[in-house]
């Protein structure tokens, strides 16, 4: 005998298929920021609740979420409360310890899968993965001292880039070489050891692919586009990038290697860069939504959060359809977030803001899309001024 349907609770009328996480279902996601937020959001419209690990009390995430532990990534008990309240865990933060990462892993699954994270929290890891998976790079050295040092800005030559392997992010970490004079301050400036020397690449844009990757292997990357950096923080994304095909295909053909190499369930963004002779080279890996992604909120049916909470829930990956051209203009420190009035009250500017109580400087506090008809992204004039009160200044 069948039941009336408006009896069946919804977790019966739609059971896991093939491990598919079913309505109401409840995604962990470690971490507080904008990317928790936005894919909650996301999240929220498949049905989804989330429940978030955060050690603040006040985080972009928490605001629209179901729930949240509150605890540090490395507190074992924290950690054990919030896997019992859920049933898939993900990241936007990456860098929980390797023993947090493995007792997430003993208690749920974990997509990314923790291998992937560890790959991503280390330069050196992370470039010998992507040498070995066939993907170039700047030519780079593992560096302990500073005889090592020296002898890779031997063999490399300057200018070069000298970064932490680990913790270091919008450029933090990082000093540029000039001459051998650079060498020994910038070492003892630079910590945590290992260090590691990247040959400076004379890049003539920077340019980054985000790729989901479902459970049953579907690789699904976005359409590459365009990124332009100011004080080392991510200021403009164009979609698509400004490129010729052929290098617009060699960067989705590395994505894909690279989502495949690692066996990715979930989203990854390679951040790369387009050579003066326009060989494509991987700069960086991040196994999580993206900064450079944000346009897909409005310019694609559904958006990279979408895509990485459909990997997450094992649900089927949709085609990453772009259906407008855009810029994504990100929201900086005091000065940017204070011309919130204006921008809200401009037509054409799609506004986010995250919910950070306090803009610090260099802090990211929202974003703005400005879509154009696809195809018809116009040049960075046009662009400058479609973007009214965040028009870049002449002096920018
Ligand atoms: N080897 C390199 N050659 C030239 N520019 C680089 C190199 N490595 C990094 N950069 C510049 O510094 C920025 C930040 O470096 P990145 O490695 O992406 O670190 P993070 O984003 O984690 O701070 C890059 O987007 C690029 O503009
Ligand atoms: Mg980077």
């Amino acid at each position: 005998m069948t039941r009336p349907l408006a009896s069946v609770p919804l977790a019966d009328a739609a059971p896991r298929r093939n491990g598919a996480i079913g309505p109401n279902g409840v995604i962990g996601i470690v971490g507080g920021g904008q990317l928790g937020r936005m894919s909650a959001l996301a999240a929220a419209r498949l049905g989804y609740r989330c429940h978030i690990l955060t050690p603040e009390p006040d985080s972009p995430a928490a605001q629209v979420c179901d729930g949240i532990t509150l605890g540090d990534y490395e507190d074992p008990q924290a950690i054990c409360d919030f896997a019992a309240r859920v049933d898939v865990i993900t990241f936007e933060f990456e860098n929980v310890s390797a023993e947090g990462l493995d007792l997430l892993a003993a208690l749920k699954p974990v997509r990314p899968a923790p291998a992937v994270l560890r790959i991503s929290q280390d330069r050196i890891a992370e470039k010998s993965f992507l040498n070995g998976a066939g993907v170039p790079t700047a030519p780079w050295r593992p560096v302990e001292t500073l005889a090592e040092l020296q002898a890779a800005a031997a063999e490399l030559g300057l200018p070069a880039i000298l970064k932490t392997s680990r913790l270091g992010y919008d450029g933090k970490g990082q000093a540029l070489l000039r001459s051998p004079a650079d060498l020994a301050a910038a070492f003892e400036a630079l910590s945590p050891k290992p260090l590691i020397l990247e040959g400076f690449v004379d890049f003539a844009c920077e340019i980054s692919v985000l790729v989901a990757r479902g459970t049953d292997g579907t690789t699904v990357p976005f359409d590459t586009v365009e990124n332009s950096h100011r004080d080392h923080i991510l200021d403009l994304t164009y979609a698509p990038a400004r490129i010729p095909d052929a290098t617009a295909e060699a960067s989705q053909a590395m994505a894909r290697r690279v989502a495949e190499g690692l066996d990715l369930v979930g989203l990854l963004a390679v951040e790369m860069f387009v050579a003066a002779d326009g060989r494509v080279l991987a700069n960086e890996i991040a196994p999580r939504p993206h900064n450079s992604g944000h346009w897909t909120i409005d310019a694609c049916p559904a958006s990279q959060f979408e895509q990485h909470i459909r990997a997450v829930a094992g649900l089927p990956l949709l085609p990453a359809v772009r259906h407008s051209d855009a810029v994504m203009k990100n929201l900086v420190g005091p000065e940017e977030t204070a011309l919130w009035p204006q921008i809200v009250a401009t037509p054409g500017l799609i506004p986010h803001l995250y919910g950070k109580a306090e803009a610090r400087p260099g802090r990211k506090m929202g974003h703005v899309t400005r879509l154009f008809p696809r195809g018809a992204l116009p040049g960075p004039f046009a662009v400058a001024a479609a973007l009214g009160p965040l028009a870049p200044t002449p002096e920018d």
